[in-house]
């Protein structure tokens, strides 16, 4: 089913399959994506959850994303917390129109996805149940570390990234760490693109 701009995101939602897991997959797709992008992903790691697949509202040379950047890895942070905090309401609202306020949210995000799931748990710590970040940058670096205390966190970083360094990589476990993340880290030998060990390795996290 995709439906309109009720909830200021276009959107697709798939409901739940009866008798599927009580979790909702919040699929955030990459630059130039849109909300259909990560509907077969989220099928594949989680069958029978519900997904609500929102599509980013910026756009960057009509690339869709899910907020300003000022370069490659500059983000302008007013607009990535202005659209953090839309995208925390949109998941509110929707999650009660949809009738899944009992269900535990889980972010799935790929790239430009990945840094707003992340901005999420810092701004919005009890909102989700639990993320997996493909390929994540550090959105910002919070003043005072909010309280993530046991939220599982999968990070999926690629050794051979050409957009994401290593460093980056460990400097946002270690902010999420600090918060009370249970952070586990995979890391795909390639590039920034997914690998079938990437998904693999969130269908295991998942399982667990
Ligand atoms: C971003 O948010 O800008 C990304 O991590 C990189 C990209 O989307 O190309």
């Amino acid at each position: 089913m995709t439906t309109g701009a009720q909830f200021e995101f276009i959107h697709r939602f798939e409901p739940p399959k009866p008798g599927g897991p009580k979790v909702t997959l919040l699929l955030l797709h990459g630059t130039g994506g849109d909300e259909e992008d990560l509907i077969p992903l989220g099928e594949q790691l989680l069958p029978g959850a519900a997904l609500l697949s929102p599509r980013g509202r910026v756009l960057e040379h009509g690339m869709p994303r899910f907020f300003r950047r000022l370069a490659e890895g500059v983000f302008d942070v007013a607009d990535l917390k202005l659209q953090t905090d839309a995208l925390a309401q949109f998941v509110s609202s929707a999650s009660r129109e949809y009738g899944l306020e009992d269900n535990q949210i889980i972010a799935i995000g790929y790239s430009n996805g990945a840094n707003i799931a992340a901005s999420l748990l810092l701004m919005h710590p009890t909102l989700l149940s639990g993320a997996i970040l493909f390929r994540p940058m550090v959105p910002f670096r919070p003043q005072v570390p909010p309280d993530l205390r046991d939220v599982p966190v999968l990070l999926a970083a690629a050794r051979r990234d050409q957009i994401v360094s290593p460093e980056l990589t460990s400097e946002l476990s270690a902010i999420l760490t600090a918060a009370g993340a249970r952070v586990t880290t995979h890391w795909h030998p390639g590039g920034h693109e997914l690998g079938s060990d990437d998904v693999a390795a969130a269908k295991d996290w998942l399982a667990k």
